[in-house]
């Protein structure tokens, strides 16, 4: 269990694209420990590989509904509607932007057991698995945003979602 340092934009490593995970390692065990560790640490939703320096196709999310997800070589199978709303993100700090999302996603992914599984995903977790599943091929949330992007104080960012 460790902290990991956050890449910042800017950082190369973050507009690279990210490979499959074929064998889940110890080594990998430990990185998604620390994914979690330092999501939490950074009071964040949602934290990409990348994000920490490994081009793995590794995500974790919690929201605080209650459920604290991994997801190994994640893709979304389908998604319908569409919300527009507030985005950070760790790797940005400060900054907030407007990005629209499709409303519902059905991701599927792998476990930490290597099980697959599909995560039906509305609002506020759509929206983080999209982020994050952006991150696993070199986007960042700025590429979208609709009106760039604004600086905020660190007590609303506390009150934002970053992911
Ligand atoms: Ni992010």
């Amino acid at each position: 269990m460790a902290i990991r340092k956050v890449r910042e934009d800017g950082d190369d490593v973050l507009r690279k694209v990210c490979k499959p995970v074929e064998k889940l390692t110890d080594r990998l065990q430990t990185l998604i420990d620390d994914m979690f560790d330092t999501m939490y640490e950074a009071n964040g939703v949602g934290l990409a590989a990348p994000q920490v320096g490994i081009l793995k196709r590794i995500v974790v999310i919690d929201i605080d509904d209650g459920d604290a997800y991994t997801l190994i070589n994640p893709h979304i199978v389908s998604m319908d509607g569409e919300q527009i709303g507030d985005e950070g993100c760790l790797s940005l700090p400060g900054l907030v932007g407007t990005v629209a999302r499709p409303e519902h996603v059905v991701c599927e992914a792998y476990d930490r057991n290597m099980e697959k599984y599909t995560i039906d995903a509305h609002g506020l977790l759509a929206r983080a698995i999209c982020h994050e599943l952006d991150h696993l091929d070199g986007i960042l949330y700025k590429d979208l945003a609709v009106d760039g992007l604004r600086r905020v104080e660190r007590e609303e960012i506390d009150e934002e979602d970053e992911e």
